[in-house]
């Protein structure tokens, strides 16, 4: 592929856009020595035989042959080194308590806790649920699971008992890692019951988990059933197991599984997203190199929960294979005052800073004030992820929390895409950035922004974003679920006859004439939630479930803090009658049996949902209705009467804020 091809000016090339284009240019023109060269950076026991396997696709295959442990690249690699004292996790609990483990201190721990799960029988292959809040005892499972050749599987702890159930009756673990519990907002949360009426459902569905083991997060005393025989505690199996234990790191092929991590589609059931050791682990590596430009003395803190695609990969897996120092705090950004991730920074200096705008919008509606009171000058870098970033409120990241120099990293990336696939690059060069844009895409990905057709659109026109070539931390496929890894992601615009494969994030782009990127948000029905992804489809399931309600529809609406919330149209039961109370119900509701991020704003009741004669809902009506949009095409729509009554519950509830303005 020539420059020409991937930029749409050759002229008057800014000399950063220069580089990265060419750096570009010479990943995508040719892949496969390019990652043959690239993958050599990290330690495998046996170098592949084949870069890329794409002999099935949409099913590739990186580095086939290969073998390595990811742990070997994270853990044994930097013991051998002056590294092994320096910090892996400065820790700090809500409460203000603090523990630091250095690279030493967690590969002692991760050997040890290996020892354990081997010792309850847990081998390569196996799946390991790991529901635990934000302690230094969740990376050091995961890494545990990884060295023995288990496949970790980490479910969010704000998640539900139901949600819990969905995903250990999907994976199948061997065992699930938990703890007793946590802080938030200053309360205690009591996971460990959560965890054991998640093992009764899934029990009921047909899954037994053999094990649990309960890590003690100290300070926390909360009730539960302690079941014998099921559960251990993780303070007395790892308190028998030496220090000095060694667990050989099990050699793993690269096309293996790594983990699985849930994450929501269109369907109301959650997907596995499997991503693989040599090829995640390599992608991670560069990707996190190029975006962050890493250095010996770094302090990263990603203000995500490892819960998520982002915690697991700029929490755990991209700062420990760039030996690199980062801080992990457990609770609320802005408890007990809307200063503490500034105070956090200031503690610790801080140099690379990592969160959603979600987080920066809210810090920054406390005011200035705020952030002034601390000494942020060890930032270096600023970074954002999950959502499309506003351009003032970028300028505010830039000014205040960045001191007016700091560059603000926008990364675009999902779940599936293991790392940050377009963003910044300072480690290769720095480009003239634009508040709003995630500016371009880094080397090996092949992005375009198509129409419907997937003919490439004209700069400035809004279109569908497409990755057209394979590139490492890709996901390997949706556990148990091949067709729907076909379907979600290829089917769009690939042309299997002519050989041609496309991948479709589902995400809205612009490119600009200068070639910049715009992410502009979802294109599916899926919901961003500050910065969390929940299906429309989902929230659905879980307000039908309640007694009262017949049938609902969601949809996204804006929101000044959360980027979008989901607001419920529902259709209640025969003996039911609306209400404010019924409302707060539907939404508590929610938050107990999904999540509370997925609480609807608002529920609004109609007697009936707008339709097609074939029975599907049209949320696209009901988002014209609360957005003021126009409604548009309505020919297949199967009761007109439906959208009035949205017309007027909408305008009950803008009567309602008037009242209470
Ligand atoms: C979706 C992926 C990637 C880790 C966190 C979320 C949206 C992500 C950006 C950005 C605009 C963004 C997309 C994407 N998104 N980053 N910088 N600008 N939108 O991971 O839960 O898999 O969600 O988040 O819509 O598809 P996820």
């Amino acid at each position: 592929m020539g420059i020409e091809q991937v930029l749409p000016f050759t002229e008057k090339l800014h000399p950063s856009v220069k580089k990265l284009f060419e750096e570009r240019q010479k990943s995508l023109a040719n892949p496969e020595e390019y990652w043959d060269e690239k993958a050599r950076a990290l330690i495998w026991f046996k170098y592949w035989d084949r870069v890329l396997d794409d002999s099935n696709p949409p099913f590739y295959r990186w580095f086939v042959g290969g073998v390595t442990n990811i742990t070997v690249n994270t853990l044994d690699r930097w013991v051998k080194t002056e590294v092994r004292n320096r910090v892996a996790y400065y820790w700090e609990g809500e409460p203000g308590d603090r523990r630091v483990l250095s690279y030493q201190d967690l590969y002692r721990e991760v050997n040890k806790f290996a020892k354990v799960l081997r010792g309850l029988g847990v081998g390569p292959g196996d799946r390991v649920v790991i529901y635990m809040p934000m302690i230094p005892e969740l990376p050091v499972a995961m890494l545990a699971a990884a060295r023995i050749g288990a496949i970790h599987s980490v479910v969010f702890s704000g998640f539900s008992p139901n949600a819990l159930a969905d995903r250990i009756v999907d994976a199948k673990p061997k065992i699930l890692v938990t703890a007793d519990g946590y802080y938030r907002r200053g309360k205690i949360i009591n996971l460990k019951s959560k965890a054991d009426k998640g093992l009764e459902i899934a029990e009921k569905m047909g899954v037994k988990v053999g094990k649990v083991v309960v890590v003690e997060r100290g300070g926390v005393s909360v009730d539960y059933d302690f079941v014998e025989g099921r559960d251990l505690y993780y303070s007395e199996l790892v308190s028998k197991t030496p220090d000095n234990t060694y667990v050989e790191p099990e050699p793993r092929r690269s096309e293996d599984i790594l983990f699985i991590l849930y994450t929501s589609g269109t369907t109301g059931k959650p997907k596995g997203i499997m991503h693989s050791v040599g090829g995640y682990m390599v992608w991670v590596y560069w990707s996190f190199k190029w975006t962050w430009d890493p250095r010996p003395d770094d302090v990263m803190w990603t203000m995500a929960d490892i819960g998520w695609i982002t915690g697991h990969t700029y929490i755990v897996y991209g700062p420990l294979l760039h030996g690199i120092t980062s801080v992990m705090y457990e609770g609320a950004p802005d408890y007990p005052e809307p200063d503490r991730p500034w105070e956090i920074v200031e503690r610790y200096r801080v140099t690379i800073f990592y969160t959603s705008p979600t987080a920066v919008r809210l810090l920054r509606r406390y005011g200035e004030e705020w952030v002034k009171k601390h000494d942020l000058s060890s930032l270096r870098l600023i970074g954002s992820v999950g959502e499309p970033i506003n351009p003032d409120v970028w300028k505010w990241y830039h000014d205040v929390v960045g001191g007016g120099k700091t560059p603000v990293i926008d990364t675009w990336w999902q779940t599936e895409t293991g790392a940050a696939m377009i963003a910044p690059a300072p480690g290769i060069a720095l480009v003239p950035l634009k508040p709003g844009s995630a500016t371009y895409p880094l080397p090996g990905v092949d992005a375009d922004v198509v129409d419907e057709e997937g003919r490439p659109v004209k700069p400035g026109v809004k279109g569908y974003l497409v990755i057209k070539k394979p590139w490492p931390g890709m996901l390997l496929g949706i556990w148990g679920d091949p067709e729907r890894y076909v379907k979600t992601y290829w089917e769009k615009y690939s042309r299997p006859d002519e050989g041609v494969w496309v991948y479709y994030p589902a995400d809205y782009a612009i490119r600009d004439e200068d070639g910049y990127l715009w992410l502009l948000g979802r294109a599916d029905e899926v919901l961003n939630v500050a910065g969390h992804r929940v299906s429309t489809a989902e929230i659905e399931h879980a307000i039908v479930a309640h007694p009262a309600v017949a049938e609902a529809a969601v949809i996204g609406v804006p929101d000044p803090v959360k980027g979008e919330v989901p607001l419920a149209v529902v259709v209640l039961r025969e003996g039911y009658e609306p209400s404010r109370e019924l409302e707060q119900e539907i939404r508590s509701y929610v938050s107990e049996v999904y999540t509370p991020i997925a609480a609807p704003s608002r529920v609004l009741f109609v007697r009936k949902l707008p339709k097609t004669r074939s029975g599907k809902i049209m949320r696209r009506l009901i988002r014209a209705v609360v957005t003021g949009a126009t409604l548009g095409d309505v020919s297949t729509l199967e009761d007109e009467a439906s959208v009035d009554e949205i017309v007027s519950a909408w305008a009950e509830f803008g009567r309602e804020l008037g009242d209470a303005a």
